[in-house]
């Protein structure tokens, strides 16, 4: 049966590096028989110029009735004045809730070819195989009571709350744990246990489900001293696990270990695998419609989509495979560039993994 990719380019770089990843759908749709098909929609405040919301309910749909999702970026200056529940952001948040997509798993991997492009030390970095799991739908993001107000004082103040019920701690701690069992076995659960109580129970969550795991290794540290260690000596970490605001902070800093953050795709999944695939970066406004993004992350999230969503192991190897032919070839993007290589553009870099996939075509 013919699957279904609904398309979300969204803002700023967003439909540039998807048109890369389009080309490369396309080569894989004629050269190796990939049966899909695809529709776009609109997110972001691509969506609220031309339909005045961020999220509108024609989106919702098809992505509700898509196999998976994929999405560029959201967000830019351009839409910063407008309230917040008009903001691009918001249609991103959206779909994440509306199909309760708890689930982010966020791979930071280093590419040999990259070793030089990381701004820490190659023994530090080289090798790095290190999976993020960031809780996605709850937490300091969606908590209830959130706003401004004036205070008693009468200064404006600002809140939100960080809220996590024991269900939403437990099925996240689930993926971990599977997903750490299928890794080297080792998951630390992030937290400050040591200040917030929403995170103290986290971790008593998780020990609780971690008995279930008895072959996975289970350790905790406080999200200070993770932020640190990341930088200090990221190998140490398999599986790290922790809640939206954590890791929304920590897979950034995961990102650079990688040489740039143009590398990192993600999937946000529900509890059924359904998901939604994107690269971990935002819009950049300040270099959209340049031609210069790295297409990399939103290529490598199409390979996410296969494997995960579609269960398409083969195809997602042979997209993986020729980003590495195309950056053996020497094609960097500027944010991956170093001396001795070629710099290449958006659409450069896309075609370089085109002719690399259709050079595997057997
Ligand atoms: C991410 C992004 C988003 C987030 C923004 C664009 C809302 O930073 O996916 O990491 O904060 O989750
Ligand atoms: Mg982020």
């Amino acid at each position: 049966m013919t699957k279904k990719i609904a398309i979300l380019p969204g803002d700023g770089i967003g439909p540039e590096i998807v048109n890369e990843t389009i080309k490369v759908l396309d080569a894989l749709r004629s050269g190796f028989g990939l049966n899909v098909e695809t529709e776009q929609g609109l997110i972001g405040g691509a969506a609220y110029d031309a339909t005045g919301t961020p999220f509108p309910e024609a989106t919702l749909k098809l992505a509700q009735d898509a196999d998976a999702i994929l999405l560029g970026a959201v967000g830019g200056p351009k839409w910063e004045p407008l309230d917040y529940a008009l903001r691009p952001e918001r249609g991103l948040l959206g779909l994440r809730a509306g199909l309760e997509l708890f689930a982010n798993l966020r791979p930071a991997l280093l590419y040999p070819q990259l070793l030089d492009a990381s701004t820490l030390k190659a023994d530090v970095v080289s090798n790095l195989d290190l999976m993020i799991i960031r809780e996605l739908t709850g937490g300091i993001y969606f908590g209830k009571p959130r706003g401004r107000r004036i205070n008693d004082s009468n200064e404006r103040e600002g809140y939100n709350t960080l809220v996590y019920s024991e269900s939403e701690i437990s099925r996240i701690a689930h993926i971990g744990f599977q997903i750490a069992r299928k890794r080297q076995k080792r998951l630390c659960s992030i937290d400050k246990a040591n200040v917030l109580e929403c995170t103290e129970l986290w971790r008593e969550v998780v020990i609780e489900v971690g008995k279930e795991y008895p072959d996975v290794a289970l350790s905790h540290m406080y999200v200070d001293n993770a932020a640190m260690q990341l930088v200090r000596n990221p190998k140490q970490f398999d599986v790290m696990l922790t809640d939206n605001l954590f890791g929304d902070i920590l897979s950034d800093c995961a990102a650079m270990l990688t040489g740039s953050i143009g590398m990192l795709p993600s999937a946000s999944l529900d509890k059924n695998g359904k998901g939604m695939y994107e690269p971990i970066h935002g819009s950049a406004p300040d270099i959209a419609g340049r031609n210069v993004a790295n297409p990399i992350a939103t290529v490598l999230s199409l390979a996410m989509l296969l494997r995960y969503s579609f269960d398409d192991d083969a195809t997602a190897t042979h997209i993986e495979q020729a980003i590495q032919a195309a950056l053996d070839a020497g094609c960097r993007t500027a944010d991956i560039y170093s001396e001795g290589t070629r710099k290449v553009s958006t659409t450069e870099m896309g075609d370089a993994i085109v002719s690399a996939l259709l050079a595997r075509k057997s």
